[in-house]
């Protein structure tokens, strides 16, 4: 563990397991100014994740790092579950009053279909969970959170591409814990100026490490259209026709609409969100009432449902076959971002293109065709 006297900052990575978390670790790590402690219950995820993290940035040591970077590679890890209080409060307790820096938000469950049968399990785990994290966060005099949130709280918006000043309206118990948790932070930091808060608004993230070692390892089928196609092509799924839901949409193709960016370069986000909330940040004004923000994370680029299976086609050589058959309920046509405000005040790109994300994808599907393996 980096003490107080480490120039390392201690930060808590929730779901730091999960397929994105495992990224933002990585990120984190590379900076070499930062520790990271991770919670994770791994109920969607494997722990192997975090050693194929720490190996990962083990490597990628210069031959001449000090201790402290060779600390900053390595993670402390806990089996932890955010809806018991106790375990979490026990992570906090390890480092003390003031011992984390701040934390990234990031478990949660995310099944859109699967969270209007449960909705009660919904709320309890992303909802009561996270007021749970921040009590015991300001228990122990830690004030800076980086949020998780969805493009999904947009629901169908008026104008494309999105803006973070879009009305916020979600279709699905999912969505809603996602709005939710934004306001109930918004309304701490509105309470208290101690506190200095971030949410993130994900639209599609994609790919893997370039290396192949992590990756997305979805249980069961693929509720996502990039991963279910790569387990099409290494033909985990064997009814291998796709279900294309309608191409009557308004859209170029009449297929949906939505905006993916690299995994990779979506965890920057993470950092440069994590940066603006410390104290040389410029991104809060002194003045303001509260210091909450909230950004897209996007590339600002629409891509249709056909134009991702012929990437995915490219970058596997797999003759996917599909069917089109009727709207899903819930879907909306358009889902892109304008990302102009994180370009703007957190310096946020996302360069990686969508040959990248599928070749990426298809590497890391290929090195391990069965994800991390059982667990
Ligand atoms: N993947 C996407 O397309 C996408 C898009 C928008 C937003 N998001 C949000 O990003 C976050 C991460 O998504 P992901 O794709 O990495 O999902 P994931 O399931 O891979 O990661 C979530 C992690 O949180 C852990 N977790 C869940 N509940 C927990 C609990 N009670 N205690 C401890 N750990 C718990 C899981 O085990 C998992 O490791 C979620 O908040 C999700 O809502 C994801």
């Amino acid at each position: 563990m980096a003490t107080h006297t480490s120039p390392l900052k201690n930060v808590l990575v929730t779901g730091g397991a999960g397929y994105i978390g495992s990224h933002v670790v990585y990120v984190l790590q590379k900076t070499r100014q930062y520790k990271v402690i991770s919670i994770d219950n791994n109920h969607n995820s494997n722990p192997a994740a975090l050693d194929r993290v720490s190996q990962l940035s083990k490597s990628e040591l210069p031959a001449d790092a000090t201790e402290i970077d060779i600390q900053s590679t390595e993670i402390d890890s806990y089996k932890c579950d955010l809806t018991q209080p106790d375990q979490v409060r026990a992570v906090f307790e390890a480092y003390g009053r003031g011992g984390i820096w701040g934390v990234v938000h990031i478990a949660a469950y995310k099944a859109v279909g699967e969270s209007s049968e449960i909705p009660l399990t919904y709320y309890a785990n992303n909802v009561a969970a996270s007021v749970s994290l921040l009590q015991i966060m300001a228990e122990y005099d830690c004030h800076r959170i980086v949020y998780s949130s969805s493009a999904t709280v947009y629901g169908t918006p008026p104008i494309i591409p999105i803006s973070e000043t879009t009305r916020l309206h979600a279709y699905s118990p999912y969505g809603r814990t996602k709005i939710m948790v934004e306001n109930i932070i918004e309304d701490l930091c509105h309470s208290d100026r101690k506190w200095r808060a971030v949410s993130l608004r994900y639209f599609n993230p994609a790919g893997a490490h370039p290396s192949g070692l992590i990756g997305e390892d979805p249980r069961g089928r693929p509720g996502n259209l990039l991963p279910l196609l790569a387990h099409m092509a290494v033909g985990r799924v064997k009814d291998a026709t796709l279900k294309v839901f309608a191409n009557d949409y308004p859209t170029p193709d009449g297929t949906c609409v939505r905006d993916y960016l690299h995994v990779l370069d979506l965890a920057s986000g993470h950092l440069l969100a994590l940066n603006a909330l410390g104290p040389d940040s410029n991104v809060f004004d002194p003045e303001a009432t509260d210091f909450y923000k909230a950004y897209n994370l996007g590339k600002g680029k629409g891509m249709s449902v056909l134009q991702i299976v012929e990437a995915m086609r490219k970058a596997t050589g797999f003759d996917y076959k599909y069917e089109i058959v009727g709207r899903r309920r819930g879907d909306v046509p358009d889902l892109t971002a304008d990302p102009s405000l994180a370009q703007k005040e957190l310096g946020f790109t996302a360069p990686q293109d969508l040959e990248t994300m599928c070749r990426d994808l298809w590497h890391w599907q290929t090195k391990n065709p069965f994800g991390y393996g059982e667990y």
